[in-house]
């Protein structure tokens, strides 16, 4: 008889083409109707406009016509909202951990990885193929793991951790070290344009997000599951999970440093960083006015208590260097020395105000890629090879 119960069964066996489960378990069966042979579904995608939506009407129908009684299938697609969205992609990591955990073989195919730029307008292939060391996150999180995991923190905002964090990588990649960056910055995420990354989150076909991959660094950032302007509503267990499913549930490539931008201040996920990630490192980042450095010392306090080492303080905005080689220090001085004395680590190193590093963030191409030999850079590059001496 044809009723609810069996359009759903049928319908378990079409899966989302990009998260590779069912659309049934996905929840993303909205409304089914039937009026004697005539059947209407309503589909929520995950996104407006999605590409992928004329595979999932096909298929829809295709199950559809096979059970008996049906004459006529009509497909009615809607979008989900933000909060349905996230919900549907934190059950796909649900059921993807769970069928792993089962030893449940994957039905997916390998998907698309997603696309990056250089710049908005050069746009490029996806430069990411099947990584060597996949299914290492669980790895990077253990002690013996030798990823050198280091979480770039400040104790207010916007005294250029993100900026610190995306130059720094490159930085260190360019010394030969391979390197991702963890963008746990939920709530301000901003990776994604700093390296001019864009694209939904990709699954490969072990159902692990694939990274973006731009200007050499493995990015994950939740810029790839909403837009940057969208707000995001979780709060404290919800941030743990996702900082968890960030480690777990990525297919990471081997890395040497595993840089992870914190969100400002001395809140959960920095705890949270320090209480799963026993062995991640600090970097505090400070301006050098005395007000920030103050901050930032809550931060480092945070740190100390949960007996993480602080490799060392990044003074930014330090200067501006006049056209006669000048030093202007526009916001005073002497932060980031006062910080890195109170914790007794060394000031790695200072990097000057320019409009170049501000212009690169927001162009996609952080200043250690547009102008590679500024004092911006050379002083992340200095700063890169006192971390490799430092730390390894
Ligand atoms: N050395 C610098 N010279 C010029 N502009 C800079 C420099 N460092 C950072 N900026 C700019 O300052 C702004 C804040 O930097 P950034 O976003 O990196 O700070 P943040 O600490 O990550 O902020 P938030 O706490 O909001 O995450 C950005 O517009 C960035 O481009
Ligand atoms: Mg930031």
């Amino acid at each position: 008889m044809l009723d609810q119960r069996s359009i759903l069964g049928a319908l378990e066996a079409v899966h989302d083409p990009e998260l590779h489960q069912s659309i049934v378990s996905l929840n993303m069966v909205r409304e089914v109707t039937i009026d004697h042979g005539h059947v209407t579904v309503d589909i929520a995608l995950t996104v407006e406009g999605c590409p992928l939506h004329q595979q999932i009407t096909a298929d829809v129908t295709r199950e559809l016509k096979k059970l008996s009684g049906v004459d006529q299938v009509q497909v009615t697609l809607s979008v989900m909202d933000e909060a349905e969205r996230r919900e549907t992609f934190s059950r796909a990591f649900q059921r993807a951990k769970a069928q792993r955990a089962s030893g449940e073989t994957a039905t997916a195919t390998a998907v698309k990885a997603p696309s990056a730029s250089n710049s908005p307008s050069t746009r490029k292939a996806p430069v990411i193929g099947p990584l060597p060391g996949q299914g290492t996150a669980q790895g990077m999180m253990a002690e013996s793991s030798a990823t050198i995991v280091l979480g770039i923190a400040s104790g207010k905002g916007g005294v250029g951790k993100s900026t610190v964090t995306a130059n720094l990588a490159i930085a260190l990649s360019r010394s030969g070290a391979r390197v991702g960056v963890m963008d746990m910055d939920i709530y301000g995420f901003s990776q994604g344009r700093m390296f001019g990354a864009e694209g939904q989150a990709q699954m490969n076909e072990h159902e692990k997000i694939v990274p973006w991959h731009v200007h050499g660094i493995s990015l994950v950032s939740m810029g790839m599951f909403v837009p940057e302007h969208q707000a995001i509503v979780w709060r404290g267990p919800m941030l743990g999970k996702m900082m968890q499913q960030f480690f777990t549930d990525v297919a990471w490539p081997e890395l040497d440093y595993l840089l992870v931008d914190l969100p400002p201040g001395t809140g959960d996920v920095a705890l949270d960083i320090a209480q799963k990630v026993r062995k991640a490192k600090l970097l505090l980042v400070t301006t050098p006015q005395e007000v920030a450095a103050n901050v930032a010392h809550r931060a480092g306090d945070v740190a100390s208590r949960a007996q993480q080492e602080i490799v060392g303080v990044i003074e930014n905005m330090s200067y501006v260097l006049c056209p006669h080689g000048d030093r202007l220090e526009v916001f005073g001085s002497g932060g980031g020395q006062k910080l890195a004395s109170d914790f007794n680590v060394p000031l790695l190193g200072q990097i000057p105000l320019e409009s170049d590093v501000r212009q690169g963030s927001d162009r996609g191409l952080p200043i250690t890629v547009s102008n590679p030999h500024s004092a911006s850079s050379d002083a992340f590059f200095a700063i890169a090879r006192t971390i490799r001496e430092a730390v390894g």
